[in-house]
């Protein structure tokens, strides 16, 4: 199996529509295979952009990007992808909207709603399988989106804020099951948020981006112990990172 699930080489993207916008530029890093990695970086500076390069719904301006050595460019289906703004569909019920990256992908819907209904308990949406979208608050909405990424079996998985309409405690239970998740079947992850705690707890690497365009200003490996309790965020390597990080961050690079 190739050891780099995503390699991306000097990438740049500009948005040419109603005006021109440099959103992203000089992008370059690898992830390997079974890495969790994570990016965080100001509000606009080209992190949503960025996994929509990965995922093939976009192409480089500049660069190239490979998916399992195939070029992202080339096809959608390669990653698993949750966008940041939830895409469910207002005409199907929760279960179905669950299951609906599965079925795009070819897989049969009994298979993709047995697997979903396996994990409705844990996304705390048992109960609502039969309910439309228009019922859910916003944070079953995202967890049913997040639901509906981790049924598609592919080795990659792109998380845009995945928990960013959380509550807390939500929040940090999702956190733990992700970590869980992560432990057991290994798939490699590329995690946007901006919770530099979550980055942390989360990520074997971070990546700080700058202001638009979004450059990687720094690369930061995380070496605690796993799996990670909530008692490692008051530790003193810990509190050393998360101040790095807010460094770069502040700085305003
Ligand atoms: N479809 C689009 N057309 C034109 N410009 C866009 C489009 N999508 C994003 N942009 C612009 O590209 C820049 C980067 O946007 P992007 O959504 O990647 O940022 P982000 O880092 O994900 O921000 P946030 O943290 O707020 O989600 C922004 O200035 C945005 O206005
Ligand atoms: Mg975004």
């Amino acid at each position: 199996m190739d050891d780099i699930a995503v390699e991306v080489e000097g990438v740049d993207y500009t948005y040419s529509q109603s005006q021109k916008v440099h959103a992203l530029r000089n992008v370059s890093f690898k992830v390997n295979t079974s890495e969790f990695v994570s990016f965080i970086g100001p509000s606009g500076c080209g992190k949503s952009t960025l996994l929509h390069l990965i995922s093939g719904l976009l192409n480089p301006s500049k660069g190239v990007i490979h998916v399992n050595g195939k070029k992202s460019s080339s096809g959608l289906g390669r990653v698993a992808f949750m966008p940041q703004r939830d895409t469910l569909f207002p005409w199907r019920t929760v279960e179905k909207n669950a299951v609906l990256g599965a079925e795009i992908l070819g897989i049969p819907r009994q298979e993709a709603l047995q697997k979903a209904s396996s994990l409705f308990d844990l996304f705390g949406l048992s109960g609502f399988e039969k309910a439309w979208p228009s019922e859910l608050s916003g944070g079953m909405r995202q967890r049913l989106a997040l639901l509906r990424t981790f049924i598609i079996p592919r080795d990659t998985i792109l998380l845009d804020e995945p928990f960013g309409s959380l509550d807390a405690l939500t929040r940090h239970e999702m956190q733990q099951w992700l970590q869980q998740i992560w432990d057991q079947d290994r798939r490699t992850i590329i995690l946007v948020t901006h919770d530099v705690d979550e980055a942390i707890l989360l990520s074997d690497t971070i990546y700080v981006l700058s202001e638009r365009p979004g450059s990687i200003v720094q690369r930061v490996e995380i070496n605690l112990e796993r799996p990670r309790k909530k008692k490692v965020i008051n530790s003193t390597e810990f509190t050393k990172i998360k101040s790095e990080i807010f460094q770069i961050l502040s700085s305003g690079i």
